[in-house]
Order: C-alpha cells, then sequence, then structure tokens
C-alpha cells in the first residue's frame, strides 16, 4: 500500500517539512497562508475522518512566510469516533517527513477573567482530565512518555517573543481536556478551577502526547471564544465557538506570521 508520507513527496515535492501546525475550530482559513497543494485526508491513508462543521479536512504542503510547512487545517476529536489516538498516523507522517517542531491550536473557554473571549492563551501546561490516553495498546516501552516538559520551553519562549514583537497578550496556563462533545456543567468548571485549569476544551492533549511519543517538540495556543460554563450569562454553542474564534484568529495568524519569519 502506498502510505501518506509517499502520496505527499509525490504530490508536494520531497524537500522536507520544517514545522506542522495543527488548526482548531474557526481557523480553517489560515491555511490559505500556505503557498502548496491541498491534499484531501480523504486521499491519505490513516488521516482522520472529520465530521465536525467549521473544520478543513485538507493537508496544506507548502511555503508559509518562507518555512516549509505542513498545515492540517482539521483534527479527529476524541468525541466523534472515542478514538483518542485518531490523529497518530497524521503526526507520524509529520515526523517521517522531516518535522522537528509542532505547534497546536484550539478552540476553548476560559475559566479565568484576565483572559475574556477574543483573547488567546498560551498552554504552559495541560490536565487530562478526560483520561483516555492515546498510547494505550502501544506495545513497546516508548510508551512510557515523560511529560514533565511537555510543551516545549523552547518554542513557548519563541511564541512569547513574537507576540510580544506584535505587542499581542499572550498569557500561560493550563488547559484541561475534557471529552466532549457536550459542553461542560458549571460545577464541572468550578471543580476545573479548583484542579488549577485556566482554560478547558475538547482536543489538544491527545495530539501533545502523541507529539512527545513520536520525538515532536510541541506547543498549543487556544483561542478564547467564551468564559467557560457559569462565568458570564452568555449561552455557549459550537455556533458561537466558530464565530468568536476568527477574533482570536486574527492574533494567532500575526503570531505564527512572526514566528515563522524569525525562524526563516
Ligand atoms: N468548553 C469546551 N470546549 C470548548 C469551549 C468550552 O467552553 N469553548 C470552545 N471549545
Amino acid at each position: 500500500m502506498t502510505t501518506a508520507t509517499e502520496i505527499i513527496r509525490a504530490r508536494a515535492g520531497t524537500a522536507p517539512i520544517r514545522l506542522g501546525l495543527i488548526l482548531g475550530s474557526g481557523l480553517g482559513h489560515l491555511a490559505k497562508a500556505v503557498d502548496g497543494p491541498a491534499i484531501p485526508y480523504a486521499d491519505l491513508p490513516g488521516f482522520p475522518h472529520v465530521s465536525v462543521s467549521g473544520h478543513n479536512p485538507h493537508l496544506h504542503i507548502g511555503d508559509f512566510d518562507g518555512i516549509r510547512v505542513a498545515v492540517f487545517g482539521a483534527r479527529e476529536h476524541y468525541y466523534e469516533n472515542g478514538n483518542p489516538a485518531a490523529m497518530r498516523v497524521a503526526l507520524e507522517t509529520l515526523r517521517d517527513l522531516g518535522a522537528r517542531d509542532l505547534i497546536v491550536t484550539n478552540a476553548a473557554g476560559s475559566l479565568r477573567p484576565d483572559i475574556p473571549p477574543g483573547d488567546l492563551m498560551l498552554l504552559s501546561d495541560h490536565i487530562n482530565y478526560n483520561g483516555r490516553n492515546p498510547l494505550i495498546g502501544e506495545p513497546t516501552d516508548a510508551r512510557f512518555v515523560p511529560m514533565t516538559k511537555a510543551h516545549s520551553p523552547r518554542l513557548r519562549k519563541a511564541l512569547a517573543r513574537a507576540a510580544a514583537a506584535e505587542s499581542i497578550p499572550l498569557p500561560e496556563g493550563v488547559y484541561c481536556w475534557y471529552s466532549g462533545p457536550s459542553f461542560e456543567t458549571p460545577a464541572e468548571i468550578r471543580m476545573l478551577k479548583l484542579l488549577g485549569g485556566d482554560a478547558v476544551g475538547m482536543s489538544t492533549v491527545p495530539e501533545v502526547i502523541l507529539a512527545r511519543f513520536l520525538g515532536l517538540e510541541v506547543a498549543a495556543i487556544s483561542t478564547i471564544t467564551n468564559m467557560a460554563a457559569g462565568l458570564s450569562d452568555e449561552a455557549i454553542s459550537h455556533d458561537h465557538t466558530k464565530a468568536m474564534a476568527p477574533l482570536g484568529a486574527a492574533k494567532l495568524e500575526r503570531i505564527l506570521r512572526r514566528y515563522l519569519r524569525d525562524l526563516a
């Protein structure tokens, strides 16, 4: 069988990829900045089947502000099929294409009044509140992945520098993974706050675990689309998430472009 890596090399060339970028809810349009082919996930064996509206299931390979990147326009979430390892082949492919670094983005609810909707949060760490792990069933000792510095100090520093250069606030905080697809209750949000959470969402954590397993350095940024349940009077919905994500996306795009130009 032809692998995803072989298909991508045939269609987009064999030059190594420097960086991978996973786009979260409402952020798919950032892929337009990539100068190169968009390959449908359906053409790539092992890539996820994405069923969530507001996502763009294509892999964009090419130049983004001078750096050769692979942009994943969409992810499969755990809540779609109950598979925490849904992104494993996609991330293995990224590693096989030569990438060293991965930047993950998502939409999230904020637990912190000083990080309101429209703002961004850089993940300093996460809590796997879901408890599911994408490495369950992995037979090798490589499964015992240390997570002490899971969120790369090097990438976080570089992203913080890019944000400062763009005068965009980028506070750090702890992201809690909730399975979804239902949103949290106010009592659950009070609990997550007690546990040390700063934001809550339905993704990212399995991808960070897989990235570390594969030897990729990883950093993640949340675009805050709402205050978490019970923390404001605003109704929480997926439509609201999709409507609010572009506010943060504009800032995220400036930070990423600055980061890539500094790398180039
Ligand atoms: N909870 C979980 N996931 C989310 C939220 C939220 O409040 N907002 C956007 N994604």
